[in-house]
């Protein structure tokens, strides 16, 4: 089965300095993968080279068959990646619903729509006239969630959903990533929390220092395989 995003040897730079230093990194169709490392590892870069925010060269990154690196992030949003980014970013002068519809300014064919979204987060139907800075943490990671779904992606890139969000509030939006994936979607998640990871996913990427230091699936990783690749210690 061919992969259906492949990273080969990806480097990312901001300036001079390099964060990621030949990340080989692989997604079949369907799965849930997580990423999991130690802050500053490059999660996050690696999820902006992804989707064109940081720039790679263009065989780095292949998608669907095609080279993607370095293309305009708009670009990449039409060829089916969208990422909830860490932090959640919403727009602070919308709406709860226009925040969700600036998702859908590259809209793609495909099962998500405002009505879909309120049935699945039902809040946000009755916050939709609110400010999205208004909302509670969780809250506001729903329309973050919301927004990149409303584009239909082939691939869903979260980073960090739990970030910043109590324990129950991290449950109910975990408890959303099954509805999301029945529908064929390929997800990867950024996680911190390695119990989580561990438990949501079917594959994990662990990345320490800008390199893969460990990968395997989920349930076969032990616990000190995990420790030690986290820290390097
Ligand atoms: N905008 C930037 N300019 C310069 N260096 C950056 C920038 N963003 C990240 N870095 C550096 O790149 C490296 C990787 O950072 P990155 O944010 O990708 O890590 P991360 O794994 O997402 O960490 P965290 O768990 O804290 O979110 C770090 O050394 C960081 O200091
Ligand atoms: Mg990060």
């Amino acid at each position: 089965m061919s992969a259906l995003l492949h990273a080969s040897a990806l480097t990312a730079f901001y300036g001079d300095a390099q964060a990621l230093f030949g990340i080989d990194f692989a997604l079949n169709e369907g799965e849930m993968v997580a990423i999991i490392g130690a802050n500053g590892a490059g999660k996050s870069t690696f999820m902006k080279t992804l989707t064109g925010l940081v720039k790679t060269s263009p065989a780095q990154i292949v998608f669907k068959g095609e080279p993607i690196g370095g293309l305009p992030p708009g670009e990449i949003v039409k060829r089916g990646i969208a990422l909830v980014p860490e932090g959640r970013r919403l727009f602070p002068s919308l709406s709860v619903e226009e925040n969700l519809m600036m998702g859908a300014f590259a809209k793609r064919p495909g099962p998500w729509s405002l009505q879909r979204l309120y049935t699945l987060f039902p809040i946000l139907n009755e916050k939709r006239q609110h400010p999205g800075t208004s909302l509670s943490g969780g809250q506001q990671q729903m329309v973050a969630i919301g927004r990149a779904l409303m584009s239909n992606p082939t691939l869903l890139l979260c980073d960090e959903l739990s970030l910043g969000l109590a324990p129950i509030v991290i449950r109910e939006i975990y408890d959303a990533l099954p509805a999301i994936c029945a529908e064929g979607m390929t997800v990867v998640i950024v996680e911190q929390d390695v119990v989580m990871a561990q438990r949501v996913s079917q594959r994990i990427y662990c990345f320490q220092e800008g390199r893969v230091s460990l990968q395997g699936a989920s349930g076969e990783l032990t616990r000190e395989q995990i420790s030690q690749a986290y820290f390097g210690v």
